[in-house]
């Protein structure tokens, strides 16, 4: 078998990124405070801190940037940035926001009948948890518990516990919750597909009380080739009927468009068939986001997100893309460094829990890690665990995360393997050396998403 698959493009522009000392980083991390939010982007070598428009472009989302409509309303890219959508879900109404969480401010309020309701999620996003709260709702967790268990192999760590989303609506009332969300793929818990048949009986769950079901999809293309290539019955479907068959279990579709839409920045509102509702966020998106026929985005973007859409969902770019992401995954695993398995769509999420494990929770133990891989080789990494959960908002005290991730997040059709092994060998060399990683405190902590702007030093 092949070591890895080449790359189904090839490379018309670069952009030359810097290698640096290790003195040199040690200062630029002294001056971060030891938090690598705060480096200069020009300071890291290999950027890994997200795949959120972080992606390249192709030659045809360029050259479509230059015949962008500007107009304020009824733009000519509106419309074709619609009839992609809708090639896509087969849903009816479309509107742009600027982002993800412009496209959750306009619609999660829009689905709460009255106070104190809940929304369902296998595992909310940050921003959508976010989104829910500020709307006055709560949200509920109910991922499946293999997703938590990083040694074992499980196809859909992404699914949901399906006796638990019962036990929950039981429990809250069906007439107390106001939307189910169904993130694809689970970005928190490791870029982790969810299969179709979990899609299928949790709409069916929803379907039965009457409760509105939300696909969260920054990265359904990703999660349609996980479906195809492992759950049975979709080895010989294609991307886009795959997608349909998923959208199809949904009433809305809310979507970061910086990750699986290949745009540096745009968002997504599509709405099933629910006029009442599409004429409510029509009304909502012009304060917040702008005119209906721009939301956010301006006319050469929504050209190259409806060019960018369409390139998602080749299957030699989907194939390189999800092979990228494993074949990092397999060089750590061969190491012995202990990872989330199998790796999911977009990252290889490190388990600092057992990599760091004389590091206690709330002196962030991935948090050391990520430092010390920015110090070995220039990498940026992103920590996804204790610092990054908070504090209680009662009693103050620093939350306990079930998991602490270290996220490698790979961009899209950016970084070749070449550089994949820049990352792994650093990652080894830091496993290796391991029992010297130190624990970190606070000099600064702001009141909220302190992992931004929180300024650290060693314990
Ligand atoms: N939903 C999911 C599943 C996401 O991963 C993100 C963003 C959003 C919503 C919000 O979208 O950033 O466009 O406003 N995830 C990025 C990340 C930030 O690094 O994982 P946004």
């Amino acid at each position: 078998m092949a070591k890895y698959i080449a790359e189904p493009y090839r490379i018309k522009v670069v952009e030359m990124i810097k290698q640096t000392t290790y003195e040199e980083r040690l200062d630029y991390l002294k001056n971060a405070g030891y938090n690598p939010f705060a480096l200069r982007s020009e300071d890291v070598y290999i950027d890994l801190l997200t795949d959120s428009g972080t992606g390249a472009m192709s030659d045809q989302q360029w050259g479509a940037l230059m015949v962008g409509d500007e107009a304020y309303a009824g733009s000519r890219s509106y419309y074709k940035l619609e009839a992609m959508v809708k090639k896509i879900t087969n849903y009816r109404y479309f509107i742009p926001a600027h982002q993800g969480r412009g496209a959750e401010h306009v619609m999660l309020p829009l689905l709460m009948k009255k106070d104190n309701m809940v929304f369902i999620s296998n595992m909310h996003f940050d921003t959508t948890r976010a989104h829910v709260e500020l709307a006055g709702a709560r949200a509920i967790d109910c991922v499946i518990d293999a997703c938590f268990d990083t040694a074992t192999y499980h196809p859909f760590k992404g699914n949901f516990d399906l006796e638990k989303l019962e036990q929950i609506i039981i429990e809250k009332g069906p007439e107390n919750i106001a939307g189910i969300i169904m993130t694809v793929t689970n970005n928190s818990a490791g870029g982790q597909p969810v299969s179709m048949e979990n899609l299928r009986a949790v709409s069916a769950i929803a379907d039965r009380h009457n409760i509105t079901k939300i696909i969260d999809g920054a990265r359904y293309a990703e999660n349609a080739y996980f479906v195809k290539s492992r759950e049975q019955g979709y080895q010989d479907t294609d991307i886009l009927t795959i997608s349909h068959e998923l959208f199809s279990f949904a009433d809305i579709f809310l979507m970061s468009a910086k990750k699986d839409g290949l745009v540096n920045m745009g968002g997504v509102i599509a709405i099933k068939d629910d006029t009442e509702l599409f004429k409510r966020a029509q009304t909502r998106v012009v304060p917040y986001e702008g005119f209906p026929t721009y939301g956010g985005m301006s006319g050469r973007d929504m050209e190259a997100l409806a060019v960018g859409m369409f390139e998602a969902l080749d299957e030699h770019y989907l194939k390189h893309r999800l092979d990228q992401v494993r074949y990092l995954g397999d060089r750590l695993k061969a190491a012995g460094v202990p990872i989330q398995f199998p790796v999911g769509g977009h990252a290889v999420f490190v388990d600092c829990k057992k990599f760091a494990a004389h590091i206690p929770f709330d002196q962030f133990p991935a948090q050391s890690v990520v430092n010390a891989l920015y110090l070995e080789a220039g990498v940026r990494a992103v920590e996804i665990g204790s610092f990054l959960l908070g504090r209680d908002p009662d009693t103050h005290e620093n939350l306990e995360s079930p998991v602490e991730f270290m996220r490698l997040t790979i961009p899209r059709r950016t970084y070749t393997y070449a550089h994949l092994d820049v990352v792994a060998d650093a990652v080894i060399a830091v496993y290796q050396k391991r029992d010297k990683l130190v624990g970190l405190t606070f000099d600064y902590e702001p009141p909220v998403l302190r992992h931004f702007t929180a300024r650290l030093r060693y314990l």
